[in-house]
């Protein structure tokens, strides 16, 4: 029998999740169906468990249920308990299994497709909400030089920081290299790379960020990604950013690290990026 996956969310019907497993699916000779719904806003957990009883083997989740989506599940792995959040459901034996991909990734992204290199480097992580939460660890993992957590509301980077200089040496990372700030901190820094975690992207506001924080070589990277360059994109480019990039890259590589997780074979990324890039 066919297996069925899907990703939940709402609103649905503006993701390209479907399309992206279905390309995995058909290249790694998967019997597999993946499908896209649409979840009432008080109804996640209904839905998932008419899912599973459906037949369902496993999900995607997205906004705004990947809080929800964490409490639900049996067992979560370390990167999702370090996320606070869950986007990759595996159903198993009546038990619900959960793990955030997002951070890895970013940084498959980044370091396969973008052929960025981050140990050593001096990084700058804006936002501290769920977006930026999930990809610290990860980050972190990579050994950057230092990693800077700075958000508009400056207490919310701190809570942020705190959280992970514990998690840090929990996890056996040992000293780190992690702080925190509001924007205006930030004025007289200079960055290798600059992440925009926050949601300012979505409504098309620009960040109210200080000019030169763009080193030489570096690059802007915006984790969402549309048509046309983000209203971030743009900034960075005119502050100096030697290149940037939106979150393309990182969603089709999120979706093949769950596509591993359920079906044990790494889908080859390269063709559906230049796919997708190219019908913008
Ligand atoms: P998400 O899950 O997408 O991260 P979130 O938890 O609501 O959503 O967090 C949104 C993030 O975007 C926050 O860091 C928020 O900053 P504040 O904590 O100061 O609210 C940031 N953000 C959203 N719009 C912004 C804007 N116009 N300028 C600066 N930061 C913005």
């Amino acid at each position: 029998m066919t297996d069925r996956y899907a990703v939940i969310g709402n609103p649905i019907n503006h993701s390209k999740s479907p399309f992206i497993h279905t390309h995995f699916a058909r290249q790694t000779q998967q019997d597999m169906r993946y499908e896209a719904l649409l979840a009432p806003l008080d109804g996640f957990a209904t839905a998932v468990r008419g899912f599973i009883e459906a037949g369902g083997r496993g999900m995607n989740v997205t906004v705004p249920f990947k809080l929800e989506a964490f409490e639900l599940c049996n067992e979560r792995t370390p990167r999702a308990q370090a996320a606070g959040a869950v986007n990759t459901l595996t159903f198993e034996n009546g038990y619900i299994y959960g793990d955030n991909t997002d951070g890895a990734g970013l940084i498959a992204d980044l370091v396969n497709n973008q052929r960025f290199e981050l140990g050593g480097r001096n990084i700058l992580l804006l936002g501290a909400g769920g977006a930026a939460r999930g990809v610290v660890l990860p980050l972190l993992h990579q050994r950057p030089g230092l990693l800077t957590i700075a958000n508009r509301t400056a207490a919310r980077a701190a809570e942020l920081c705190n959280l992970f200089q514990g998690l840090g040496a929990a996890v056996g990372l040992g000293a780190i290299r992690l702080n925190a700030c509001d924007f205006s901190a930030l004025a007289g820094g200079q960055f290798d790379l600059v992440i925009n975690a926050t949601s300012a992207s979505l409504s098309s506001q620009a960040l109210q960020l200080p000019a030169a924080l763009y080193g030489p070589d570096s690059l802007a990277y915006d984790m969402v990604y549309g048509k046309a360059r983000t209203v971030f994109m743009q900034q960075a480019l005119a502050q100096g950013a030697d290149r940037v990039s939106d979150g393309l890259g990182m969603l089709i590589e999120q979706a093949a690290e769950s596509f591993q997780i359920w079906r044990g074979v790494r889908p080859d990324t390269t063709r559906i990026l230049f796919q997708m890039r190219a019908a913008g």
